[in-house]
């Protein structure tokens, strides 16, 4: 009898390692645990390798496809309650569902006419010092130095975040870029100032910082132009269940500002050598014929004869209209190119995939 119990718990414990949500997986692709072997860590996470209709990709501006119905995004104003935590893999700000506080509803746009709640804001960047940017989105095979997500669920079909994440339509994830600029974005500066109190991975529930009065529209660059496709998390599990929108225009930061994130540690305590966060992005994957849907009219600016010469889009991406950008010559000079980004990510075949898969 007593040994049976001793085998129960010895099972209960194997099942809890395996199941467990804990396992150390990273962004870091040197390691175990990093994007190429998500799939391997985790039953639930097989989508990780096996899904095709995977994020981030490349917004390749000649192939965006004009959709006069997409409706403008409209993401309420409210201020809201937030906890702001390192989970050794990002920082993350988790909107708090209060019973007598507001949280903010996300209507129109490329997913109505439901309805999604905001549940989670994620920052993904690089080593700036070392001049790697991170954002995980590119656009023109352009990296940005980092990207601020917006993730809401489906709150017209389902409960919660948890039920909606791997459910049909379930959520919807908008991308703000952020670049280099003279000022760093009021609410985004509050966010990296909070950041420092962050610096080591949580151990316990409570090791994390509270915002109060925080409104996370005010990190939402002024435009109503966006480019949309189908896509996943772009973290374990991967489930391919949400709706992009990546804003046409993007928000700014200060170089140093910018450092500040970089401060982030995996660790739980301070180690004798940092172990940093960076990079905190999942590599390009590809789009495998997916639409990359846009509200941004080109043609209307434009007489009816060169409405249909896809150059002119250019003129009209929000992301080029930053003098003195090279670029060409950007993602190609980086000095930390990853193995994965070096092929066309259109050309990966599905037997590349799952090589990686059974290694
Ligand atoms: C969000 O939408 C729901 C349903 O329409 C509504 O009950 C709620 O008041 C809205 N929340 C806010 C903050 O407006
Ligand atoms: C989400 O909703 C489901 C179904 O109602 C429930 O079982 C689960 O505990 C909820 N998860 C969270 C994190 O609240
Ligand atoms: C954050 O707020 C919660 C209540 O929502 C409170 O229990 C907790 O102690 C606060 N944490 C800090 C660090 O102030
Ligand atoms: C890219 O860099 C090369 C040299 O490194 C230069 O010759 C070329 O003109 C650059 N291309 C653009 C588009 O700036």
């Amino acid at each position: 009898m007593r040994k049976k119990l001793i085998l129960l718990y010895i099972t209960t414990e194997i099942l809890t390692i395996i199941d467990g949500v804990q396992y150390p997986w990273t962004f870091d692709n040197d390691l175990f645990g990093g994007p190429d072997f998500w799939g391997l860590l985790h039953g639930d996470w097989r989508m990780c390798t096996a899904g095709q209709m995977q994020s981030p990709v490349n917004i390749d501006p000649s192939q965006l496809l004009y959709d006069p119905h997409l409706m403008p995004i409209n993401i309420e104003g409210n201020i809201v309650e937030a906890v702001f935590e390192n989970t050794g893999q990002l920082p993350v700000v988790t909107v708090k569902d209060l019973p007598n506080k507001p949280t903010i509803n996300i209507t129109g746009g490329p997913t109505m006419p439901y309805r999604y709640n905001l549940h989670q804001i994620s920052v993904h960047f690089g080593r700036a010092d070392e001049g790697e940017k991170g954002s995980e989105h590119t656009v023109d095979r352009v990296r940005f130095p980092a990207e601020i997500q917006l993730l809401a669920y489906n709150s017209a079909l389902y409960p919660n975040f948890s039920v909606a994440m791997t459910s049909p339509r379930g959520l919807l994830a908008v991308s703000v870029i952020v670049d280099i600029g003279k000022t760093t974005a009021v609410e985004l500066r509050r966010l990296t100032v909070a950041s420092q109190s962050i610096t080591y991975k949580a151990r316990l529930p409570g090791q994390s910082t509270n915002l109060t009065d925080f409104q996370p529209s005010a990190l939402l660059p002024k435009t109503s132009h966006y480019v949309t496709y189908e896509g996943s998390l772009t973290y374990p599990g991967c489930h391919e269940t949400v709706t992009w929108v990546i804003l046409n225009n993007p928000i700014y930061i200060t170089n140093d500002d910018l450092q500040i994130w970089n401060e982030l540690q995996k660790t739980e305590t301070k180690q004798p050598e940092p172990s940093y966060m960076t990079p905190a992005y999942r590599p390009l994957k590809s789009l495998n014929g997916r639409l990359l849907r846009t509200n941004i009219n080109v043609g209307s600016k434009e007489s009816a004869a060169s409405s249909s010469c896809p150059s002119n889009i250019y003129v009209e991406m929000g992301y080029r209209a930053n003098p003195g950008r090279n670029k060409r010559n950007d993602s190609v000079s980086r000095r930390y190119v990853r193995q994965s980004e070096v092929f066309e990510i259109d050309n990966i075949r599905p037997d590349e995939i799952s090589k990686i898969g059974s290694y």
